[in-house]
C-alpha cells in the first residue's frame, strides 16, 4: 500500500499539471473529516439525498423489490448514515433481502455496523471490505439477483472516463433483470455548488491539506500545510467542480520515502479531486453508453439531486457492446 502511494505521489508531482489521487483522503483523519463535510451545512448533497430516501424510500424500495428477493450490495457505503432510511423502507416491504455493503475502509464498514444494527435487529448485514473493482470482479452475473447501490454522487469523483469504465463493470457484474440505484448530484447555480466543497468551518480545506499531511507522515515530506491554500472552482458549462490546494509562494517540498524534491511555483495548483454535477442529456448519455435501460427516477424538492434505477437488460447489454466496438 505505502510503495503504490509512494508511487502515486511520485507521479501525480512530477506531472506538469500536479495532481494527487483522492484514493488516499480516507485514512482515519480523512474519514473524520469526510463525516464533518457531509454532515456540515453547506453540504446539501447529503441533505438531498436524505430527504429522497426518507420520503419516497417506499416507491423506491417498491421499484427495487418487485422482482423478489435480492442481495442489495452498497458500493462505497462510507459509515452507513446514508442508507438507513431505505433499509427502513425496504424492510417495510419485505424480508427477502441481504444488505451487504463494500468500503475500502473496515474501519468505516465497522462504523456502519455501530451506527445500522442495534435499532435494526431484523437488518442482515454483510460487510464487504475491500476495493470496489476486486469485488466487482469476483462477482458472477446471475448467481443471484442484485441491486447495486453507489449513491452520494460518488460516481461524479471518477471523472468522464473513469466514470463510464466504472459503470460497464458494474454492468458486467450484472445479470438482467439486475439493478442500478445510482444518486447523481444536478447542475445548479455556481454560489451553491461553490459553497458545499468550500465550507465555512473549513472541513473541506482540511480534507485536502489532510492528504498533504499524510505524505509527511507516511512518507517523510516537509509539506508546510500553511502554505497551501484550498480552492475549488466550478464550470457550469461542463458541471466540473474541482478542488486545488495553490502554493501561496515559490517552495520546494522534500520527500523522503522518494528521496525526491518537489518545487511549486508561487501560484502554482495541486488537482485534487472533481466532483461532477449532472444534466438530464449527461445522465441519459452515461446511462446508454454504458449499457443500462434508465428507470424510475427520484427528485428532491428544490431539483438538486436525483436518485435513478437503471436496470440492466438483454437490450441494454447489446447496446454496450455496440458502444464499445
Ligand atoms: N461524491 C461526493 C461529492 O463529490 C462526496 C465527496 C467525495 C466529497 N470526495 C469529496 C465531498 C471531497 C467533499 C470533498 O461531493
Amino acid at each position: 500500500m505505502s510503495t503504490e502511494f509512494a508511487q502515486s505521489v511520485a507521479e501525480g508531482l512530477s506531472a506538469d499539471e500536479k495532481w494527487l489521487s483522492s484514493r488516499y483522503f480516507y485514512d482515519a483523519r480523512g474519514d473524520e473529516l469526510f463525516q464533518a463535510i457531509m454532515a456540515s451545512p453547506e453540504y446539501y448533497l447529503t441533505d438531498c439525498e436524505f430527504e429522497i430516501l426518507r420520503e419516497q424510500g417506499d416507491a423506491i424500495a417498491a421499484v427495487l423489490l418487485e422482482a423478489g428477493p435480492c442481495e442489495f450490495i452498497e458500493l462505497g457505503s462510507g459509515d452507513g448514515q446514508k442508507v438507513g432510511h431505505l433499509l427502513d423502507a425496504l424492510h417495510r416491504r419485505a424480508d427477502d433481502w441481504v444488505y451487504r455493503p463494500v468500503d475500502i475502509s473496515a474501519n468505516s464498514l465497522e462504523l456502519l455496523a455501530a451506527n445500522l444494527s442495534p435499532s435494526r435487529p431484523w437488518l442482515r448485514l454483510d460487510p464487504i471490505a475491500g476495493d470496489y473493482h476486486e469485488v466487482l470482479e469476483g462477482f458472477t452475473p446471475g448467481e443471484a439477483r442484485r441491486v447495486f447501490l453507489f449513491l452520494g454522487s460518488n460516481l461524479g469523483n471518477f471523472g468522464e472516463h473513469g466514470s463510464i469504465d466504472f459503470l460497464r463493470e458494474v454492468r458486467a457484474a450484472m445479470a438482467p433483470g439486475d439493478a442500478l440505484l445510482i444518486g447523481l448530484d444536478l447542475k445548479k447555480a455556481p454560489e451553491i455548488v461553490l459553497a458545499a466543497y468550500n465550507d465555512a468551518a473549513g472541513h473541506t480545506r482540511d480534507f485536502n491539506l489532510n492528504l498533504l499531511a499524510r505524505i509527511n507522515r507516511e512518507l517523510g515530506a516537509d509539506f508546510d500545510l500553511g502554505q497551501f491554500e484550498h480552492r475549488p472552482e466550478y464550470n457550469p458549462e461542463t458541471g466540473a467542480a474541482r478542488s486545488f490546494l495553490v502554493s501561496r509562494q515559490q517552495q520546494s517540498v522534500n520527500i523522503a520515502a522518494l528521496g525526491q524534491t518537489f518545487v511549486f511555483a508561487a501560484g502554482e495548483r495541486i488537482f485534487m479531486e472533481v466532483s461532477q454535477k449532472y444534466d438530464a442529456a449527461m445522465i441519459k448519455a452515461l446511462c446508454a453508453q454504458s449499457g443500462f435501460q434508465p428507470g424510475a427516477a427520484f427528485y428532491d424538492r428544490k431539483g438538486w439531486f436525483t436518485d435513478q434505477v437503471w436496470l440492466a437488460s438483454e437490450l441494454a447489454a447489446d447496446a454496450a457492446e455496440k458502444t464499445e466496438t
